[in-house]
Formats: C-alpha cells, sequence, structure tokens
C-alpha cells in the first residue's frame, strides 16, 4: 500500500484510513448499541503526544531517526506533511516512521497545516537551532481554549532569539554570525507541556547551559528528552520540574520507540468501568497512569497490574460519584477530564469536576445530557449527578476527548447513539471503533451521510447483524 506525506512518496503497509485526513471523516458517524460488556485484550498504541514532538524533534538530527510505536492518526499524518513541506524525507511501514533530516529546504513552515495542528507550532524550537531562522505561523485558538504561546516566545526570546509577530507569523531569527542559540536560565509562569518542549528541543543545540524551571513534568517530555538523548543530547532532569541541557554542536542518527498512550489507556479503562467488563490492556505504563488508576479504584472500579506492563480491568459492583480538579502531571491529566465525566454520569452521588487547565473544556456536559445525563456547568466546573441509566441519541463530538467522552457514554447507553464529528476523534485515537470491536463492542463506522443521516432519525434498539461479530 503506498501514501503519502504531503506530496512525497510513502511506502506503507498500513496507511491511515482516508476518512482520517479528508472531509469524508466529517460525514461518516459512529454508531454504538450500548448494555454489552467487553473481554479480551486491548493493544495500545504509541502516545500521540510523544509521536508529535518526536516528529518535530527528528528537525535536530542531522541524519536518519527511525521513530517506532507511532500511532495511526490524523495528527500524526499533518505532522509528516509540515516535515515534508520542510523538506524533511519521511517512509512509514506499519508504526514505523523513518526521517531523513540532512536537508530542511525552507524556514517557512505552511500556514493552511500550522493552523490545523497546535503541535506542529513545536517545531519552531528546532528549527530555530538548526537553521537560525524560522518562520511559524500562530496556531491560533481552538476549541478548548485560547492557548497562547507566549512561554515559547519568551523563552526562546531568553535565549537570544528576535522574534516579531506580524500579520499571524512568528518570525524568529538568531542575530550573530553563527546563528547559534544561548543557553538561558528560564522560568516558565505555568508548566506548559507545549513551551518546556519547544525550549527543550532548542537548547539542545545552543552554545551554553538552559536551565527550565517549573518545567512541566508530563511522560512525554521525558519520553521527548530521552530522544532527543539518543541522538547526543545532554538532557538532564526530564519528567521533574528542573530541566538541565547541555548544548552540544550537532545530533546523530537514532532508532527510538515511543512510550504507550496512557490518554487511550485511560480512555480503555473507563470504557471497561463504563460497562462492567473485565480484560486486559498492554503495553502500559503504569506509573504514568497514577492519577486515573487511584480515581477509578477511589470510585469502586478493581484494577490490577499483571506484570510490568499489563493492566487487567474488573468489574464494579457499584460506581460511586467522586470530584476531580484537573492539573499538570502528576495532577489528574485535563485529557481525561471529558472521558472520565461520561462515567460519572452513572456513579451513585454527586460529582464536582473542576477543569483548570484550559479555559473552555466542558462542551461535552450538554452532549452527554441529551444521553440522559444531569450535569450543570457553571463557569469551568461540572456538577454531576448520577443518574440509573443513559439512553442512546444522536450527539455531536465538539473535540478530541470529548468525542471520546461520548463513545463511552454510548457503550453504556440503552438503545443507539450515533455520533458526529469524527474527525476530531481520529486526530487523536488510533482505530479506536476497530480496537472497541475487537473487544466485543457493537460500534460500526457508516461512511454515507445520507445512510448515517436515515439512521439519525430512527433509534434501533438492536444493531445490524454486521455488527454482532
Ligand atoms: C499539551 C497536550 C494536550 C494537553 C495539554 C495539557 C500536546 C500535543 N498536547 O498541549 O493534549 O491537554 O498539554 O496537558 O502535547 N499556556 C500559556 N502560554 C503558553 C503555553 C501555554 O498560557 O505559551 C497555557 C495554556 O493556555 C493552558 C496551559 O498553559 O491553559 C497548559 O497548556 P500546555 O501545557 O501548553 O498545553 P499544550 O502543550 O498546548
Amino acid at each position: 500500500m503506498r501514501t503519502f506525506f504531503g506530496g512525497r512518496l510513502i511506502n506503507s503497509s498500513s496507511s491511515l484510513p482516508d476518512a482520517k485526513s479528508s472531509p469524508e471523516a466529517d460525514s461518516s458517524v459512529l454508531q454504538i448499541w450500548g448494555g454489552h460488556p467487553l473481554q479480551g485484550h486491548v493493544k495500545i498504541s504509541g502516545a500521540k503526544n510523544s509521536a508529535l514532538v518526536i516528529m518535530a524533534g527528528a528537525l535536530l538530527c542531522s541524519g536518519d531517526c527511525r521513530i517506532r510505536n507511532v500511532p495511526l492518526l490524523a495528527d500524526v499524518e499533518r505532522m509528516g506533511q509540515v516535515l515534508s513541506a520542510l523538506g524533511l524525507r519521511l517512509t512509514r511501514e506499519d508504526d514505523i516512521l523513518d526521517v531523513d533530516a540532512r536537508e530542511i529546504s525552507t524556514s517557512k513552515a505552511p500556514y493552511e497545516l500550522v493552523t490545523q495542528l497546535r503541535a506542529s507550532f513545536f517545531a519552531i524550537g528546532p528549527l530555530l537551532a538548526r537553521l537560525g531562522v524560522a518562520q511559524m505561523p500562530l496556531p491560533g485558538g481552538c476549541a478548548i481554549g485560547a492557548r497562547p504561546v507566549d512561554l515559547h516566545v519568551r523563552g526562546l526570546q531568553a535565549m537570544g532569539a528576535e522574534v516579531q509577530i506580524e500579520h499571524g507569523i512568528c518570525n524568529a531569527f538568531v542575530p550573530g554570525s553563527n546563528g547559534r542559540l544561548k543557553g538561558a536560565r528560564i522560568y516558565l509562569d505555568t508548566p506548559s507541556v507545549g513551551a518546556t518542549e519547544t525550549l527543550m528541543m532548542a537548547a539542545t543545540l545552543a552554545d551554553g547551559e538552559t536551565i527550565l524551571e517549573n518545567a512541566a513534568r508530563e511522560p512525554e517530555v521525558a519520553d521527548l528528552a530521552n530522544f532527543c538523548n539518543s541522538m547526543g543530547a545532554k538532557i538532564r532532569g526530564a519528567g521533574t520540574s528542573t530541566i538541565t541541557i547541555n548544548g552540544v554542536e550537532k545530533l546523530h542518527s537514532t532508532d527510538y520507540s515511543i512510550i504507550p498512550d496512557r490518554i487511550e489507556t485511560g480512555t480503555f479503562l473507563l470504557a471497561g468501568a463504563i460497562t462492567r467488563s473485565e480484560f486486559t490492556l498492554s503495553p502500559v505504563v503504569p506509573d504514568h497512569l497514577i492519577p486515573v488508576i487511584a480515581k477509578l479504584q477511589k470510585i469502586g472500579v478493581p484494577i490490577i497490574e499483571e506484570g510490568s506492563d499489563c493492566l487487567r480491568i474488573l468489574p464494579a459492583e457499584k460506581l460511586r460519584a467522586t470530584d476531580i480538579d484537573t492539573l499538570p502531571h502528576p495532577g489528574f491529566p485535563t485529557d481525561m477530564q471529558a472521558p472520565f465525566m461520561a462515567l460519572l454520569t452513572l456513579a451513585e452521588g454527586d460529582s464536582i469536576i473542576n477543569e483548570s487547565v484550559f479555559e473552555n473544556r466542558l462542551r461535552h456536559a450538554s452532549e452527554l445530557n441529551r444521553l440522559g445525563a444531569d450535569i450543570r456547568v457553571k463557569g469551568n466546573t461540572a456538577f454531576v449527578r448520577g443518574v440509573p441509566m443513559l439512553s442512546g441519541a444522536p450527539v455531536i463530538g465538539t473535540d478530541l476527548r470529548a468525542s471520546a467522552a461520548l463513545v463511552i457514554a454510548g457503550l453504556a447507553a440503552e438503545g443507539k447513539t450515533t455520533i458526529q464529528g469524527l474527525k476530531h476523534l481520529d486526530r487523536g485515537y488510533d482505530r479506536l471503533d476497530m480496537k472497541l470491536q475487537q473487544l466485543g463492542a457493537k460500534i460500526i463506522r457508516v461512511n454515507n451521510e445520507a445512510s448515517a443521516d436515515a439512521e439519525l432519525h430512527t433509534n434501533n434498539s438492536n444493531p445490524p447483524a454486521s455488527v454482532s461479530i
């Protein structure tokens, strides 16, 4: 099978489904018949947020990067297109992505691509470090909040870059004859994941030592540091709030495997919890899931570790309400907030969910209410009163994790749930519907708009024969 990344030929034995990157993803819907327990085993893919930033990090390498365990996602495909537009050569086969970054042909990233994928802005750090110049369109806001890039910009300025924002483009260059950034001590007002990653990558090739304080501690930051170190970078402390980077002149080729996706793992745990199922998940890094597993156990969901990289979820007798405050790692992850809210709609008692990382990340509440949930939203807080059951209905996913929340609710709702807005889901979940099917869920993707429309007006309580797998 052959696919293309931004016009460059990719040899791939598992191409991205067409629907993921094309307008069809918008016209297709997921249909779920809830109430069926899941069983078996689910294989967890590589972490989306690691893959995207590690692909950007490949810009630092003056050789070949082989990146393994790369998930099949629309966002990964878009990041590939950004790198291709910058002149890199990419080849993908299954979950292995080869990036040849010897030549970078331009310092200017294309507007249409960067505005579709916020993480592509993070490439400003490695581009500037490698070329001494970068022109990066501002990524803009998105459905969950304004998402500024001031911390990225201020950090690069502290490292000696001149940065001007004009006509929506962030123009950065390093003055001086050698075009090399200088090490600096940088305190981040907020432990931003993206800013930590941008500045850590920039510092790998800078002249001297950079110290990032109040850095993000997410596992994906440590994964990026491990990737950079495998190319010869000198980074210490990633995964803690102080990261020290000693700049080197050049980075060499590498062969690196991405960590498992903790958010995908958490999403499957929630799917298991809401359907009162027993199944196993691997590979996982249980330490990356401590806040999620702790909450699940607190509300009554038994989860056991089997070996070092496998989890087993067991059916809960009863789900109890709990309160959640989203926080930077190692606090409860904002990316799990929407999916967890779906579970709490069926927990006994009142739960309070406070979203403190992003300013507009509760839009799924009204869609969950369409399925029979009882949620009131005030500001950034959702008050969830547990109900005995949900009932299937047509709903729309407004962002990536909101869509996952609707899938989880749909798995438990009586009758049929039809979910629109799959372009969001496909950005960040590697074949979620197929993996759920393999676990025994009654879920299908309907690609034809007309038949989807017709289906939206019925609410059969039984799936068609083709879903009985
Ligand atoms: C990353 C993740 C995303 C996750 C988020 C928080 C990727 C590709 N995405 O996003 O899935 O939800 O971390 O865990 O890794 N902020 C500023 N100024 C800046 C940068 C950020 O004020 O320059 C603020 C943001 O508006 C937000 C907070 O910091 O309120 C956290 O954002 P940040 O950690 O930067 O998120 P991302 O890196 O964009």
